[in-house]
């Protein structure tokens, strides 16, 4: 069974990640989850989806019955301690988004504070493959820099910046223009926008 982190963090574009679970999900796909403090109310304010539990377990069976799955697990940026914090569990690789400035600057510098930037940290150690969407508008030189480091580190740095090549009618066209560059990134085969031919 593939199996990848997923994080989703404080920048605005939840959906862009509650998206790409799902098509991972619909590849019986095993997603170890991390959803930053920050970013549970921006996904309250952006999607009306409320996953806030009282307590760890609570918000996991929330995820879990909200993409109807027990693929996903869920883990708080707190718990240093989760599977995912460790180069010793093999994944396929990590995807964080959307990844907001502070989350690319945590990962650019081998913070490893949080949960997301451990495991960040440890898939960069391992050689395996990371992809950040980061998120943010105008970007200044501390961002750029930070995803040049990265890019040079062979992560791929996938902004979700809307096309209209291939003609998006819908909000959703254009969420998924970018979830399928970003599932493109890993090399998980979809047909989530109209390809140029
Ligand atoms: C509604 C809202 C939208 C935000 N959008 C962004 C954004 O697009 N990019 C960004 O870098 N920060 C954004 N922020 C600020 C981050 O949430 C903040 O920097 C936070 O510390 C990020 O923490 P995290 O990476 O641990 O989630 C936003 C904050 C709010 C309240």
């Amino acid at each position: 069974m593939k199996t990848y982190i997923v994080a989703i963090t404080g920048a605005s574009g939840s959906i862009y990640g509650i998206r790409l679970i799902q098509e991972l999900i619909k590849r019986e796909i095993r997603i170890y989850l991390v959803v930053s403090k920050q970013s549970f109310s921006i996904i309250t304010f952006e999607t009306g989806i409320n996953w806030s539990g009282k307590t760890n377990s609570e918000t996991e069976k929330k995820i879990q019955d909200y993409f109807s799955s027990k693929n996903v697990r869920y883990y708080s940026e707190d718990n240093l301690s989760a599977p995912v914090a460790s180069g010793s569990l093999l994944t396929d690789g990590m995807f964080v988004i959307p990844c907001s400035m502070k989350t690319l600057s945590g990962i650019a510098h081998g913070y490893a504070g949080n949960l997301i930037d451990r495991a960040a940290d440890v898939t960069l150690k391992e050689g395996r493959m990371l992809t950040l969407v980061p998120r943010e508008m105008p970007f200044n030189a501390i961002h750029l820099e930070n995803m040049l480091k990265l890019a040079r580190l062979g992560v791929k740095i996938i902004p979700p910046m809307p096309a209209f090549y291939h003609k998006p009618k819908t909000i959703n066209d254009m969420v998924d223009f970018v979830v399928g560059k970003t599932l493109d990134s890993s090399g998980i085969g979809n047909k989530l926008f109209k390809r140029w031919k």
